[in-house]
């Protein structure tokens, strides 16, 4: 099904053209306080809550895992066709070996229905039964978000959807807010995507980062436990820096006066220019500071992750960290001592696929029956906002 591209026959030019345009110290131990009786079980879900609402908490579990890639991929040859770049330097200084490209039909909302549906499949549970539905991604197929498109995707009628964007971090925040949700104790089940197609924005005339972005998609199901004290995740740690924001962006801007027919109302009372149409910038990178960035957060946030669930890294089973760079893994694994039985690295296959890459991971690590039930996950995103962001999830 996979087949290189010759890059005659694939998009990337047209891809160019086109986008040149837990609170407590231990949550497993946390306690919360019952200020009201249980709502009725006859109330629908997704209706309001009273002002009187009633939070009885609950456990959370990692129930199922899923992920999905585009068919078409681009290799190292395939790029050094395209740039001045070549196979041995990207993978010597990245790790990378190919990265996932969508093309055709596909989209973010194909790619997270995909994935979507497999984690379902391992949870045992139907999409009906979701509750809420957070898609972390800075790429939606449509301004307002693509939750939604996702949530008719599959199915998930009585679930609330909506897109959350803290970039490469978006899942491990994903899901550190849904399993609070599950926590308090009114949602069952929530699914949590991270997904992104970076291609769309990226420019296949800059070699320092079109060697770097693949797109791609992973899914998590978590569903409520009744203990609360049986919960998966035991420590949290996120983090932004807006300061820093300059280092990794794909900025708006807008194209006022092109392309509208004279149809268009005016911006603003006065003005003569027409509205024009938006469009975001290629990514730009500061390659130096973010990797700089990286090395020096993720060690730190998972420390602190470790301290909150009062484990040390030798508690540690598998690191699951944003695959952005095989250096930046191998460094933070050296900081915990970790060896590369316990590092979950696909980098080589997929790139940085953002928000996707982390939960691909999870993914590809439970299907080679590598993570299994009760092993001890550390992990951890990172990259533009800036933001960071670590868990410590029992599996
Ligand atoms: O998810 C978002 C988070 N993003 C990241 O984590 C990215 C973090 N940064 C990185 O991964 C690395 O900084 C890069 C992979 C982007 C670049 O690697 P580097 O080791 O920092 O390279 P550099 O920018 O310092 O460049 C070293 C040399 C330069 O040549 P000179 O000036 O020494 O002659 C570059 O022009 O390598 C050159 N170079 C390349 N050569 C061949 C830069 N990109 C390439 C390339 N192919 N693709």
């Amino acid at each position: 099904m996979m087949a290189t591209l010759s890059m005659s026959a694939f998009s990337v030019r047209a891809h160019a053209r086109s986008t040149l345009n837990a609170g407590a110290r231990n949550p497993v131990k946390a306690t919360m306080t019952t200020r009201a009786p249980r709502l009725p079980a006859t109330r629908a879900r997704g209706a309001s809550l009273v002002a009187n609402a009633a939070f009885t908490p609950a456990g959370a579990k990692i129930a199922g895992v899923g992920m999905a890639v585009p068919a078409q991929y681009l290799t190292n040859e395939d790029l050094s066709e395209l740039v001045d770049t070549n196979d041995e330097w990207i993978r010597t200084r990245t790790g990378i070996g190919k990265r996932h490209v969508i093309s055709g039909d596909e989209s973010l909302t194909s790619l997270a229905a995909d994935a979507s549906k497999k984690a379902l499949e391992m949870a045992g549970v139907d999409a009906e039964d979701i509750d809420l539905i957070l898609l972390s991604t800075s790429s939606p197929d449509d301004l307002f978000g693509s939750a939604c498109t996702v949530q008719a995707a599959i199915g998930a009628k009585g679930a609330l959807a909506v897109d959350l964007t803290a970039a490469c971090s978006g899942f491990v925040v994903g899901v550190v807010n849904g399993i609070h949700f599950i926590r308090g104790g009114e949602y069952k089940n929530v699914l949590v995507i991270g997904a992104d197609v970076l291609s769309r924005y990226v420019d296949w005339r800059d070699r320092g980062t079109c060697i770097l972005f693949g797109d791609g998609c992973g899914a998590m199901v978590l569903t409520s436990t009744p203990n609360p004290d049986d919960c998966c995740l035991l420590g949290f740690d996120m983090h932004s820096d807006g300061t820093g924001n300059h280092n990794l962006t794909a900025k708006f801007t807008a194209e006022i006066g092109a392309e509208t027919d004279g149809k268009s109302k005016p911006c603003a009372a006065g003005e003569a220019a027409p509205s024009g149409r938006g469009a975001f910038c290629n990514i730009g990178m500061n390659g130096q500071e973010v990797f700089k960035f990286a090395v020096r957060t993720v060690p730190d946030t998972v420390s602190k992750s470790l301290d909150k669930a009062g484990m040390t890294s030798e508690d540690i089973d598998f690191l699951v960290m944003h695959q952005a760079n095989q250096r930046i893994i191998d460094t933070a694994a050296k900081r915990f001592g970790l060896g590369p039985e316990k590092v979950v690295s696909n980098i080589a296959k997929y790139g940085n696929t953002s928000a996707g890459s982390v939960p691909i991971a999870m993914a590809e690590a439970v299907e080679e029956g590598r993570i299994k039930e009760g092993d001890i996950v550390a992990t951890a995103g990172f990259g533009a906002g800036l933001t960071w962001a670590s868990a410590i999830l029992r599996w």
